[in-house]
């Protein structure tokens, strides 16, 4: 008889989403569980804390439910207990916080502290597990993987090659732009930062000036695809090789102004096509700024692996440009999670926590959320 499969339970809820995850030593996903809370936020056009804090309370514990379906109700199946501490929503954190420190002192399973930014650089790593909800929908999404790299659709029971370390890490998503140097799970140097939006808050803020709602990011990235490239154009932000850094607002502005002369000329509700050939242009302008950047460090750095994560790394037309980056740089691999592992997810925490922790290195009881931390602690 094959023994049943340990895991580590995953929870997650530094944002928006409250999710719960079981996942393997080896990486395979068992489950990979999400409660958005897209919709309740839409109206605002970005995430308020309170009102996410409240949906985790009540999202938190019966997705904790669905793991014990997984197995069995058999609390020996699962060997740690892993939680996001940092950095985060005070008021979200908090609740998956609590509610891992909870079972893990009611079950008597050691606690990992996982920072979020840590979960996302490391979910490569994993295998997901098709048949979850989340997962088989992101499938259709069809990521751009390097060549010579299985598409975790093809074989999900297969664990496919994995970006060797150390490699460069670009962290994009609605909090975060980051380049990170990345020693090995634990080990990271940070190299450069947003110094003012982050991407994906640059997408939805842009998606907001356009009135499409929000979350940005995945309505401009469709949009961009049947807009007319060249009919506007954007300066890529902070092209310049001897800096760096990352740098938003001043893109956004530009699209701001564009849309304002647009207004003139239109009136309020802009033609269809002029708002798909705006998506395009930011689209084209920020990947440009991404990739920029990230070739640079990369060869700053001498590593030859980028991988690429975080919401934003859902974007068709991001994935598209680093293929093309690996193509016209042949010593360049690029590296994707599958999409649904890019969102904020708790496989990617459970995931690194395996490799994070030793069993006496387990966080204590009292340990407390914060909204910052830096990837060096
Ligand atoms: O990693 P994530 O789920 O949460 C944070 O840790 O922030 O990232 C959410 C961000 C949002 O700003 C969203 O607009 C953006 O990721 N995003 C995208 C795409 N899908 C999600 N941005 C561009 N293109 C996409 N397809
Ligand atoms: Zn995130």
């Amino acid at each position: 008889m094959t023994k049943a499969p340990r895991y580590i339970l995953g929870i997650e809820s530094s944002c928006d989403e409250t999710a719960v995850a079981l996942v393997e030593a080896n990486g395979r996903v068992a489950l990979n569980a999400v409660a958005s809370q897209m919709e309740l936020h839409a109206p605002f056009g970005g995430v308020v804390p309170e009102v996410a804090a409240r949906h985790h309370i009540e999202a938190c514990l019966p997705l904790v439910e669905e793991a014990l379906d997984v197995v069995e109700g058999d609390w020996n199946r699962i060997e740690r207990i892993a939680v996001t501490y940092a950095p985060g929503l005070i008021g979200c954190l908090l609740v998956g916080m609590e509610t891992g420190k909870t079972l893990a002192w009611l079950h008597n399973k050691p606690l990992v502290a996982v920072n979020h930014l840590a979960g996302h650089l490391h979910a490569t790593h994993l295998t997901p597990e098709r048949g979850t909800h989340l997962l088989a929908e992101a499938g259709e999404l069809h990521p751009v993987l390097p060549e010579g790299v299985e598409s975790p659709e093809t074989d999900a029971s297969v664990r496919r090659e994995q970006a060797p370390y150390p490699h460069l890490g670009l962290i994009v998503s609605g909090g975060h732009t980051s380049l990170v140097r990345v020693e090995a799970p634990g080990r990271y140097r940070t190299i450069a930062q947003t110094l003012d939006d982050a991407a994906g808050e640059a997408y939805d803020k842009v998606a907001r000036i356009l009135g499409l709602g929000y979350p940005g990011g995945p309505l401009i990235d469709n949009l961009a695809t049947t807009g007319e490239p060249g009919r506007f154009v954007f300066t890529p932000p902070m092209m310049r090789r001897d800096k760096p850094d990352f740098s938003f607002s001043g893109l956004k502005t530009a699209v701001l102004r564009e849309v304002e002369l647009q207004r003139a000329e239109h009136g309020e509700e802009l033609p269809h096509q002029v708002v798909c050939d705006l998506c395009t242009a930011f689209q084209t302008a920020a990947v440009e700024a991404l990739i920029g950047k990230a070739l640079a460090a990369a060869k700053r750095e001498r590593l030859n692996d980028l991988v690429i994560t975080g919401g934003v790394a859902c974007n068709r037309g991001l994935r598209e440009r680093a293929a093309r980056a690996s193509a016209d740089h042949r010593w360049l691999r690029v590296w994707f999670p599958h999409p649904a592992l890019c969102t904020d997810n708790a496989a990617m925490i459970a995931g690194v926590a395996w490799h994070l922790a030793p069993l006496d290195a387990q966080a204590a009881l009292t340990l407390n959320a914060a909204s910052t931390m830096p990837l060096e602690t």
